[in-house]
C-alpha cells in the first residue's frame, strides 16, 4: 500500500451499496494501519452541507466541497473514501480530474433492486411523489462511462466487492 494518499470516489444511487462497501474498505485499510478517513454522504450533509437540498446546483455545491476536503486530506497522505450518489458525470469527472491518482467505482444495481431493498424507504415515499428530485426517480443519475472499478452489487455479493476493492488499493490479504 502506497503511503500516499489519495480518494476513492464511490459513486452510484442511493441504496446501491456506496456506504455499506466505503466503510467495510475504511476498516480494513484502518485494521492494515493505512491513515484513512471516510467521507460520507449522510454525514457531510448534516456537517459541512448542512442546509443544500438537492438542485443540481446544491449538489454540484456538495461534492465540490467533499472533493476540496478530500483533496486536502490526501495531500496529508490519507486514503479519503468518499460516498455520495454525486450524480452528474460533468461535476465528477471535474473534481475527480483535480485528485491526484484518485479511482472512480461504480456501485451499481438497477433501480429495481434499490427500490426492493429500500434501505431507508425513501423510494417509497419518491415513487408516490412525497419527495421531489429523488435520484433515479424523479432526478438523473449519469453513469460513468469508463470507471476504475464498476460493481454490480445486484450480482457481486459484499465480500466479493470488498475483495476487488482491495486489489484496487493494494491492500494485503488477511492471513486466515
Ligand atoms: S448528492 O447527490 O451526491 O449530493 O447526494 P448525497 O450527498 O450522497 O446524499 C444522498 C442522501 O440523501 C438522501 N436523500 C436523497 N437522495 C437523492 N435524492 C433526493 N432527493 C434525496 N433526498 C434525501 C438519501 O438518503 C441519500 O443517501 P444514500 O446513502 O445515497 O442512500
Ligand atoms: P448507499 O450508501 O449506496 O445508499 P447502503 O450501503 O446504505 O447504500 O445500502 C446498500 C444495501 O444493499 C445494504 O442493505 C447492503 O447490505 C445491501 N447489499 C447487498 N449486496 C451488496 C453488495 N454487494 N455491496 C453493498 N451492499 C450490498
Amino acid at each position: 500500500m502506497s503511503r500516499s494518499g489519495r480518494v476513492i470516489w464511490f459513486t452510484g444511487l442511493s441504496g446501491a451499496g456506496k456506504s455499506t462497501l466505503a466503510s467495510a474498505l475504511h476498516a480494513r485499510l484502518a485494521a492494515q494501519g493505512v491513515p484513512t478517513e471516510l467521507l460520507d454522504g449522510d454525514a457531510v450533509r448534516e456537517n459541512l452541507s448542512k442546509g443544500l437540498g438537492f438542485s443540481k446546483a446544491d449538489r454540484d455545491t456538495n461534492v465540490r466541497r467533499i472533493a476540496f476536503v478530500a483533496g486536502l486530506l490526501a495531500r496529508h497522505g490519507v486514503t479519503v473514501l468518499v460516498s455520495a450518489i454525486s450524480p452528474y458525470r460533468d461535476t465528477r469527472d471535474a473534481v475527480l480530474a483535480e485528485l491526484p491518482g484518485a479511482l472512480e467505482v461504480f456501485v451499481d444495481a438497477p433501480l429495481t433492486v434499490v427500490t426492493e431493498r429500500d434501505v431507508k424507504g425513501l423510494y417509497v415515499r419518491a415513487i408516490a411523489g412525497e419527495i421531489a428530485h429523488f435520484t433515479g426517480v424523479s432526478d438523473p443519475y449519469e453513469a460513468p462511462i469508463n470507471p476504475d472499478l464498476h460493481l454490480r452489487t445486484d450480482v457481486l455479493s459484499v465480500e466479493e466487492c470488498l475483495s476487488q476493492l482491495g486489489a484496487l488499493v493494494g491492500l494485503r490479504e488477511e492471513v486466515k
